[in-house]
């Protein structure tokens, strides 16, 4: 089995990206700035950042802010094939569950999975993040 690391030089431009993204963040609440870069296997790169809301639970996470956007840059067909998030607090920020939720929808269950944690960063395939996710077939 392939086993992501974060020295591939691919993924490291990805969370750098990732980074410049969050410099866009709209979090004049919590402060917390995060930027989110996918690869779609189509080799596309799509950002996205953190949008929060006085109404606090209309928050956009930066992860689903990207999907969004990938959606409507290249359509329902879409599979993301790396992702990479970032912060500017010095944290570590993994993607939440409702993001984990989100992405599997179009993500290749063994895409590796890139954030900063507190000295430096870690990568874990996505479907160690969110082994049992809901699905449902169309009716
Ligand atoms: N946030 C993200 O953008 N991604 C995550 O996976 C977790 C949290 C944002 C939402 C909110 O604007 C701020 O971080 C603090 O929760």
């Amino acid at each position: 089995m392939h086993h992501p690391s974060s020295t591939e030089p691919e993924l490291l431009s990805l969370l750098d990206l990732a980074s410049q993204t969050a410099l866009h963040a709209y979090a004049p609440y919590s402060g917390f700035r995060v930027g989110a870069a996918l690869r779609l296997t189509s080799g596309e790169i799509v950002t996205g950042t953190n949008v929060e809301n006085a109404s606090y639970g209309l928050t956009i996470c930066a992860e689903r802010s990207a999907v969004s956007r990938a959606v409507s840059d290249f359509g329902p067909e879409i599979r993301i094939a790396a992702v990479a998030i970032a912060n500017l607090n010095g944290a570590s920020s993994p993607p939440c569950g409702a993001c984990l939720q989100v992405l599997f929808e179009f993500i290749l269950p063994d895409a590796p999975v890139v954030f900063s944690v507190k000295d430096g960063k870690r990568v874990v395939a996505f479907h160690e993040l969110l082994p049992l996710a809901f699905e449902m077939k169309a009716k």
